[in-house]
């Protein structure tokens, strides 16, 4: 219970998957041309649907508890934005989960500057003990958005939307009301009220759970601790100051193992994004093991 007490229902709908609202909340959000603030290392997606929607992205500095509050209050001041796009939970491709108190200060700033936050929960429901995500902290500028691809079923393609209000949600929705895209078919609608209703959505959950932790596990095992700096969800950063994401990646691939340099999710072209992305999901747990054990070698200096 994240949220703290039951949310309306009017504040909640249902997604065909995180990527289509994604586009809708950006575009009734930030306008065409707008300029939307989001991690220095992001999900890589959302650079395409900024393309698509010429919006301006306005990178925030990063450190090991996420978005920096110094940064983003400059941003605020420097470029007047309206939508802070961020993955405080399992963030992509850091791994970190953001504290409680930085939250605190980072909705703060959000709510002084009218900014609207988007958190896109995609790993959200995975770690046991994550904090209150932004819509419990501040939930009148808040939209989350929990896509259940990598939480339960990837082949239905849901998200859950929790909106600031209801007469919010109607507002921005209104325009795309004729669209087909990006609500969820009945099909798969119906499936996944069965499948939570029946408890077999939180059976799933339970189990992506526990294999996330056993090979979180095995992941800190395996790897050298002076380089892990973050082993939560389906992933795993691992990170160099004196070596690049390009470099570490490459040095992987000579032993045989695919690993994203930081410098793919990068929002700047900067050449110091020094680490590396390193999933834990689908491969078995021997091929893992292998692969981490292999890493271990070829990335210790
Ligand atoms: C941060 C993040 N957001 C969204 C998605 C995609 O979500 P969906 O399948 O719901 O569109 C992913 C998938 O990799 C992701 O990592």
């Amino acid at each position: 219970m994240r949220y703290g007490k039951p949310l309306e229902a009017g504040r909640i709908f249902l997604t065909n998957g995180t990527q289509n609202v994604l586009f809708v909340l950006l575009s009734a959000l930030a306008g065409r041309g707008g300029a939307i603030l989001v991690e220095e290392m992001t999900y890589r997606q959302i650079r395409e649907v900024a393309q698509l929607l010429g919006l301006n992205l306005i990178s925030l500095a990063l450190d090991d508890d996420g978005v920096l509050p110094e940064a983003l209050e400059e941003a605020c001041k420097a470029h007047s934005p309206k939508v802070l796009y961020c993955i405080p939970t399992v963030q992509n491709p850091r791994a970190m989960i953001m504290s409680e108190e930085r939250r605190r200060s980072i909705a703060l700033i959000a709510q002084n500057y009218g900014v609207a936050i988007i958190e896109d929960e995609a790993q959200g429901l995975i770690p046991v003990d994550a904090p209150a995500p932004f819509s419990a902290i501040a939930p009148e500028i808040t939209w989350t958005v929990t896509g259940l691809s990598k939480c339960t079923l990837v082949g239905l393609r849901v998200a859950y939307v929790v909106a600031p209000s209801s007469s919010t949600l109607t507002s921005v929705m209104t325009p795309f009301e004729s669209m087909a895209f990006w609500y969820t078919s009945a099909v798969s609608a119906s499936v996944i009220t069965q499948y939570i209703e029946s408890g077999l959505a939180g059976s799933m959950l339970a189990s992506i759970q526990a294999e996330a932790a056993k090979r979180q596990a095995m992941a800190r095992k395996l790897l050298p601790s002076t380089m892990m700096r973050g082993a939560n969800g389906l992933h795993v950063w691992m990170a160099d100051p004196s070596r690049t994401g390009d470099q570490l990646a490459a040095e992987a691939a000579r032993v045989g193992v695919l690993v994203r340099s930081g410098s793919e999710y990068a929002i700047d072209s900067n050449p110091l994004s020094s680490g590396v992305r390193i999933s834990l999901a689908d491969v078995s747990e021997s091929d893992l093991s292998e692969a981490l054990s292999r890493l271990s070698v070829a990335l210790v200096r």
